[in-house]
């Protein structure tokens, strides 16, 4: 059984500038609710209600999202308002909240090695907030991702297939074919220039990762952008055993973008809101 989940919360967001100057970027409305809200109901709704966030200097705010607001809760007590809040007290009533500070940000790799003491030497989840997934038919993309998890028992990236002219941004795979959407993984490079990209499938935000990654990373020298990337300790752990890529169902928003930012807002004002 997998239970818990590790959110990266400590990047700058400084596409956003200036509205993330004091505001942490996972705190960004999509509509009404902050995107780091969508990732964690994508959590609980895999069974992942063990929540840890890898967070920094400036991120109080999410702290604060996933606690009691004693002064705001008695003001709007017994009236009409109270049902704003619904869906993050039943958050709160189903997860546990853990909080690691990131001192130094040396990259995603980095960020989850940080988790590791919370971790422990159990199989785990990890959203990247960022990447806003919804589900269009069943299952969210963790839940889909856990029950995968249950059959090969490895580390599992989500892939999506993206124009050849953004690969540079995401991390990129190479594999076998085992059924529709679903690749062993035979290499992988991060952010490569089109050319050197092994095919046009990027992963996003969303691993379910086996404990021995953190050995792993602790061996990963920095790669590109002279960070300790994820992509690279996976390409290992694929190597020398095993790692599945998994063409996700569902729709994602590059929320790290403006762009992908205000489409998925057009998007969740008409699906969920209007
Ligand atoms: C990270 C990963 C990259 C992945 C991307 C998905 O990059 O390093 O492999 O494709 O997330 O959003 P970042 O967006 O943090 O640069």
């Amino acid at each position: 059984m997998i239970t818990k989940c590790l959110f990266p919360v400590a990047g700058y967001g400084t596409r956003f500038l200036p509205a993330t100057k004091s505001m942490p970027k996972e705190m960004l409305p999509i509509v009404n609710k902050p995107l780091v809200q969508y990732g964690v109901e994508e959590a609980l709704s895999a069974g992942l209600t063990e929540v840890t966030f890898v967070t920094g200097r400036g991120k109080r705010a999410i702290e604060d999202h996933f606690d009691i607001s004693y002064e705001l809760e008695h003001q709007i007590e017994g009236t009409g308002k109270e049902m704003y809040l619904d869906g993050i007290r039943h958050i709160m009533q189903e997860c546990s909240f853990s909080y690691i500070r990131q001192r130094e940000m040396k990259g995603l790799g980095h960020a989850i090695l940080t988790g590791e003491k919370t971790i422990g030497n159990e199989a785990f989840g990890v959203v990247l907030a960022d990447d806003l997934c919804i589900e269009q038919e069943g299952d969210g993309v963790m839940a889909q991702m856990v029950r995968l998890y249950k059959q090969f028992r490895c580390s599992i990236v989500a892939i999506e297939e993206v124009p050849m002219e953004e690969i540079h941004r995401y991390g990129v795979i190479e594999g076998e074919q085992i059924k529709d959407g679903l690749f062993q993984v035979t290499r992988m490079v991060e952010k490569p220039k089109p050319e050197d990209a092994p095919s046009n499938y990027a992963i996003i935000g969303r691993y379910i990762l086996t404990p021995d990654i953190f050995d792993i990373i602790r061996n990963t020298p920095p790669g590109a952008n002279g960070e300790i990337q994820i992509t690279d300790a996976l390409m290992k752990q694929a190597q020398d055993g095993c790692v599945m890529a998994y063409r996700f169902k569902g729709r994602r928003f590059d929320c790290g973008s403006v762009d992908g930012f205000i489409e998925a807002t057009n998007y969740c004002y008409d699906h969920f809101y209007k």
